[in-house]
Order: structure tokens, then C-alpha cells, then sequence
């Protein structure tokens, strides 16, 4: 063996030579398999085509003049068909012109015959090694471009990251505006009421005065109908009072279907005025809730007066009581005249009011209480046949 033979480096490849020459193909391939590559021989183009389709070698050697197709076509072909696949070219004449022309075509080196052997070896190698430093830059502008698209899926990601967290900062903010709204609410009601409450007693006293001195039947009932509307206007206000200013007694087990009851009862007469069928459904007993049954109470109050205020000719008032997952759900359901669907959101902010004679903190104060638990209450559905508030508390497990 020749100093060929040692090992010079280059990578083993898996080689097909083209070439009708019998005596080319038996020497080409002596050298190479001793040289440790993998050889296959085809004598013509489309046996070569074929080969090459089966086992995607790393290089071809190939005569420029085959028997059934010019190696100029080939060449093309497999540059086109299997990119990784190097090919060297074998030329019989020194044409300069047809040199050029499969370099152009994508031949990686060209051997004019007859050759020696030693120059053989060394253009096999050198293009081997050629190949494997362009398929490696190749690897790796795949991979850069791979990256740079993951770098642009990240980017996006945290673009919605970002604007998620914006709106959600924003939704904070509405609602810590509207708290404070609520908040100067309690403080305005509990001083005002205080400043009503006192004028309301001179003129309770002062009727009482005038009473006492008239005879007359129909103004003795005017009288006693003022003196019946100064109460209730006193029960409003010390109601008002109330809900400011008590301090909360939570009980670790309230039953939200005894809170219903008592909320119900309140209304009774209008129900019976109105001829309101009222239907109370719990699909189980209620899950104990951790709350100020006052409270609780509250968010049914507001809920059943807005549902009756839709109503003024009778219809029906449904409640369901679900326990779904330890939570506590209560639907209530009117059959009124709905809310628009632009409005669904607005209905919970403080003053917001459709009424005539509404306040708006009737659907805040709802929302305030429930979250206070932490729970929430939300329109389920609404339609000008009627609205579905959903109200949902987490259960308290002792
Ligand atoms: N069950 C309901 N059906 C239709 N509209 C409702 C219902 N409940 C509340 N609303 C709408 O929401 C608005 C706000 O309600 P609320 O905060 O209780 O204030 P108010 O009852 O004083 O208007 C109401 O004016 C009304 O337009
Ligand atoms: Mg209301």
C-alpha cells in the first residue's frame, strides 16, 4: 500500500461510479473501497439514476459520455433531485468549454482521463470534505432559521402577555374607581341620614301636635296618613344607616336557602298584589357559606326588588340553588322585560340606573357583597323574555 492508503482524514462516503468503460470502473473502484468508501458501478445513466434514487449516495463519479443520456443531463438531474449528493465529473477531452459548462451545472470537480491515481484520491477527498463543511453550514443555517423562528413565536407570546396583563390592570382599575365610588357612598348615606333623620322628627312631633287639636274626620286621616308615610321614610333611612355602619357578624354556616326565605319575605305583598309565582328549587341541601347572613341577605333583597320592578303585571320569579364543585350557585330569574346586551356590564356600576326614580347601588352592592366572599355575580343570560342573574360563592368546608 501506498502513502495514500494511510488515513488522510477525509470522511468514508458511499460512492456510485457512472462509466461504460469496464476497465475505468474496475480500477476506480479497486482504489476507493480500498481507501475504506462504500462503491457501487453502473454503466449507464438510467441504471446510475436508479441506484442513486436507492441509496442517496454522498458522491458520484460519472464519465461525461454515456451510452444513453449525456452526463450533462445527470448531472443536472441529480443536483436538482438529491442536493446532498457531490458529483465529480469524468471528461475525455480537454474542451475547456465543456469544463466550464459542468462546473456550472453544479459538478463539484472535474478529471480529465486519462487520470492518475493519486490525483484521483485526492479529489475524492477533497470534495468529500468540502461537502460535509457545506452540509454542517447547512445544518446550521437550518437550525438559525429554525431559531429565529421560535425568537418570533416568543415575541409574540409576550406581546399577548403583555396586553392580557394591561387589560386586566385596566379591569382593575375601573373596579377600584368604582369601589371608591361606593365607598363615598356609605360615608355620604350615614352622614345624610343623620341630617334627614332630625328635620323627620320635628315634623313627626309637629303632626302629632296639630292631631291632637282637630276634630274633623277626613283631616284626622290625613294627618295619620303623613305621620305613616314620616315612618317609613325613617325605616329607609335607618335601613340605610344599617348596611353603612353595622359591623359584621360572619357565621362559619349560613344556608342560603333560609337567606332566600327571609329575603322572599319582605316582599310577600307585593308578590300577592301582583299575583308573582315564586318558586324556589334546590337540586340538594345548600353547602354551608362562610358569610354575614345580613349581607347575603342583602344581595337577594336588590336582586328580588330589581326582578319585581320589572314585572308591575305579574309574571314569574324563579330561584335555583345548585351545588356544583363545593361552590354555592343561586340563579335567580325573572320573566321581565331583559337588558340589552350593551349594557350588561353597565348594570353593575354605581349610579348607573334605567329608573325614574332609581339609585343604581342596588347591582353594585350586589357585586361588592358577593366578592367580598369570594364569590361573583354575573347576568347568565338576558332576553327581552327575561333576565337570569347567576350568583356563586365558594362553600365553606369546616
Ligand atoms: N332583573 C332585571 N331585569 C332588567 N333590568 C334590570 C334587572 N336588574 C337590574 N336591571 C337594570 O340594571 C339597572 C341597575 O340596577 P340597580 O343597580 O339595582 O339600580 P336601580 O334598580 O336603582 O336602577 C336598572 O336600572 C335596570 O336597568
Ligand atoms: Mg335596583
Amino acid at each position: 500500500m501506498g502513502r495514500d492508503d494511510a488515513d488522510s482524514g477525509a470522511p468514508i462516503a458511499s460512492i456510485i461510479i457512472v462509466d461504460d468503460d469496464p476497465a475505468v470502473l474496475e480500477l476506480v473502484s479497486f482504489l476507493l473501497a480500498q481507501r475504506g468508501h462504500r462503491v457501487t458501478t453502473a454503466t449507464d445513466a438510467r441504471t446510475a439514476l436508479s441506484l442513486i434514487t436507492a441509496e442517496k449516495p454522498e458522491l458520484v463519479l460519472m464519465d461525461y459520455l454515456l451510452p444513453d443520456q449525456d452526463g450533462l443531463s445527470l448531472l443536472q438531474t441529480i443536483r436538482e433531485q438529491f442536493p446532498a449528493t457531490y458529483v465529480i465529473m469524468f471528461s475525455g477531452q480537454g474542451d475547456q468549454e465543456i469544463v466550464v459548462k459542468l462546473m456550472k451545472a453544479g459538478a463539484a470537480e472535474y478529471l480529465l482521463k486519462p487520470f492518475n491515481n493519486r490525483t484521483l484520491l485526492e479529489r475524492v477527498d477533497g470534495v468529500l470534505r468540502l461537502r460535509e463543511i457545506e452540509q454542517a453550514n447547512r445544518a446550521l443555517q437550518t437550525e438559525r432559521e429554525r431559531l429565529l423562528l421560535e425568537i418570533e413565536t416568543w415575541n409574540r407570546e409576550l406581546q399577548e402577555r403583555v396586553r392580557e396583563k394591561s387589560e386586566a390592570l385596566q379591569q382593575a382599575q375601573t373596579e377600584i374607581a368604582q369601589t371608591e365610588k361606593l365607598a363615598a357612598l356609605g360615608y355620604l348615606s350615614a352622614g345624610m341620614a343623620h341630617e334627614i333623620r332630625n328635620p323627620l322628627n320635628s315634623i313627626a312631633l309637629f303632626t302629632q301636635l296639630i292631631r291632637q287639636g282637630v276634630d274633623d274626620e277626613e283631616l284626622c286621616d290625613y294627618l295619620d296618613k303623613t305621620l305613616k308615610e314620616v315612618d317609613r321614610i325613617d325605616g329607609i333611612i335607618r335601613k340605610l344607616v344599617d348596611a353603612a355602619g353595622r359591623s359584621r357578624t360572619i357565621a362559619p354556616d349560613v344556608k342560603v336557602d333560609q337567606v332566600i326565605h327571609s329575603a322572599l319575605e319582605v316582599f310577600a305583598p307585593q308578590i300577592e298584589a301582583r299575583r308573582i309565582a315564586v318558586s324556589l328549587h334546590c337540586d340538594a341541601p345548600p353547602l354551608p357559606i362562610m358569610a354575614d347572613p345580613a349581607e347575603l341577605e342583602q344581595i337577594f333583597t336588590n336582586l328580588f326588588l330589581n326582578a319585581l320592578e320589572e314585572m308591575p303585571q305579574g309574571g314569574r320569579l324563579a330561584i335555583e340553588v345548585t351545588n356544583p364543585e363545593q361552590r354555592v350557585v343561586v340563579r335567580v330569574s325573572d320573566t321581565g322585560g331583559g337588558i340589552p346586551e350593551e349594557l350588561r356590564e353597565t348594570v353593575f356600576e354605581p349610579f348607573f340606573t334605567t329608573k325614574s326614580r332609581g339609585t343604581g347601588i342596588g347591582l353594585p352592592v350586589v357585586r361588592r357583597i358577593a366578592r367580598l366572599y369570594r364569590g361573583d355575580v354575573t347576568i347568565e343570560q338576558t332576553s327581552p323574555r327575561g333576565t337570569t342573574f347567576r350568583v356563586s360563592f365558594p362553600s365553606f368546608q369546616g
